[in-house]
């Protein structure tokens, strides 16, 4: 590991600044490839061959039929994508590289005995496939910490947006201040050979993981703590430090963290903020760009932006029926939030037909840490009251709890109280797969991606003159 320098820069905050780890000497030095990269590099050449293999044995073949309901129902159910990091089973839930959420929690490395895995160890799994001993998932933390240096630029451009410009416009705004830092900009200008792509996506990544906590921090502290930042802590590992710098020095909200940023990582390719990152990515946009493109998708309210707005659903209800309303009183809340042409927070699915298993986690979680919290409390008797409403509709495929339902009791109970600010934090977690993802899309050369269009009336005239050809029925 190449020796740090410590060195101060001033943030636009007048006499406060950062100390940060300035990292002048290691990048792309021919000793100074980190030992994932390294990982990496050695797997490559045989998942080319793998692809190449299958696109000749079987690129003929065909993945099913698309209606016409599939195509003007949001492509829902067209399998158009290749997503190596994760997959998602409509009755199962997600499994990262093959392993469910227990099985990560039960052999990724911890920061602390039997405790929750430390995300640097999912995002080796996520980019080798391979579980990481302790001393390889301690190496990507030291990595990170040594390419988390954010240029003074980075507050300046965030101050200088109106005071209430939302938690998720800052943070795309933030990205895309450091975007002039992307070594594959640059190699793509200096012509790089494709075949090179992936090292400096690869780097690109790997440094916009590592600013992503401290951008996230100062986001919090300059909206939500009148702007005074708080010093990375040297020691920490990537998500308690995200933690910390926010101002949260709690161990629980440490362990919290850790257990948030790895769940919220990476939910296969369809959904709109890893589709968005791939699709723009395929146009050799690069990694700054297209994660910040996946951002703006990730702040949809029917997206990412949901644990924000469970958060106000939940503060509504108890405003209007107290903190321990009957069931039958919460039973009325929900039908009359149908009632009014809303959906209802943190419930449903595109793809998952059971519980998902990312709220079943934060639920245990919440179990051991937080038992008899009033707002744990509340969200577990939501549980038996709303899918049985969604699902007398008739027409809500999935009536049971998404990752969102629960995210945001958890952050309540350590003082995270802005629910404005969610969303980021499962942004910079969403940065660990759709990242990993995006580094294999340019090692495997996958192409620019172009799905067809159709108008209303190229489908009418299909159907319709197929209709008039066909012989009529007895
Ligand atoms: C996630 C979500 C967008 C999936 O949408 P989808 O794939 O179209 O879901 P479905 O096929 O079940 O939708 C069928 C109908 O049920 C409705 N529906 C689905 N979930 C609903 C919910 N939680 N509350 C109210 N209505 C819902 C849809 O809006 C749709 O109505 P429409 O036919 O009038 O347009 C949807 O469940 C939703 O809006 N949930 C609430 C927001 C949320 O929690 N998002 C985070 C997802 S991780």
């Amino acid at each position: 590991m190449l020796a740090q320098a410590v060195g101060r820069i001033g943030l636009g905050l007048g006499t406060q600044s950062l100390p940060v780890v300035v990292n002048a000497l290691r990048r792309f030095s021919s000793d100074g490839v980190d030992e994932l990269k390294k990982a990496l590099s050695e797997l490559i050449p045989e998942q080319q061959e793998r692809l190449k293999a299958l696109k000749k044995n079987y690129g003929g073949k065909s993945l099913g039929e698309v209606t016409v309901d599939m195509a003007i129902g949001g492509m829902r159910g067209i399998p158009g994508m290749l997503w190596e990091t994760s997959l998602l089973d409509p009755e199962e839930g997600i499994r990262f590289r093959g392993l469910s959420i227990p099985d990560l929690q039960a052999q990724l490395p911890s920061a602390v005995p039997g405790g929750q895995p430390i995300p640097e160890g999912l995002l080796w799994l996520l980019l080798t496939g391979k579980v990481p001993t302790k001393e390889q998932a301690a190496s990507v933390t030291e990595e990170l910490r040594e390419r988390s240096h954010l240029g003074p630029h980075v507050l300046k451009v965030l101050n200088s947006l109106p005071d209430d410009a939302h938690p998720m416009s800052q943070l795309s705004v933030g990205v895309m201040a450091l975007q002039s830092g992307s070594h594959f900009a640059a190699a793509y200008t200096r012509g790089t050979h494709k075949s090179k792509y992936w090292e400096t996506v690869y780097e690109d990544s790997m440094d916009l993981i590592a600013k992503l906590p401290q951008l996230a921090a100062m986001i919090y502290r300059r909206t939500y703590k009148g702007g005074v930042q708080i010093h990375p802590h040297h020691t920490l590992d990537w998500a308690a430090n995200l933690a910390y710098m926010m101002g949260y020095e709690d161990a629980g909200c440490h362990e919290m963290m850790r257990m948030y940023q790895t769940i919220h990582s990476d939910h296969e390719g369809g959904n709109v903020s890893a589709h968005t990152t791939h699709l723009v990515g395929s146009a050799l946009s690069d990694p700054y760009l297209s994660y910040a493109a996946g951002m703006n998708g990730l702040a949809g309210p029917l997206h990412g932006l949901a644990n924000q707005e469970v958060l106000r659903w939940l503060k509504d209800l108890t405003a209007k029926l107290g903190p321990h309303p009957e069931k039958d009183a919460v039973r009325k809340y929900v039908e009359d939030t149908l009632a009014s042409g809303k959906v209802v927070p943190g419930y449903g699915h595109a793809v998952l037909r059971k519980t998902d298993p990312r709220y079943t986690c934060q639920r245990e979680f919440a179990q051991k840490y937080m038992p008899d919290y009033p707002l744990f409390k509340l969200v577990s008797n939501l549980y038996e009251v709303v899918p049985e409403v969604l699902g007398k509709t008739g027409k809500i495929k999935n009536p049971w709890p998404n990752v969102d339902a629960h995210s945001g009791v958890l952050l309540q109970y350590y003082g995270i109280t802005e629910e404005n600010y969610y969303t980021v934090l499962f942004g910079v977690s969403r940065a660990l797969g759709v990242l990993a993802q995006g580094v294999w899309s340019r090692a495997l050369g996958l192409p620019i991606e172009r799905p067809k269009s159709m108008t209303m009336g190229t489908l009418e005239k299909r159907f319709a003159a197929a209709a008039a050809a066909a012989p009529a029925a007895k």
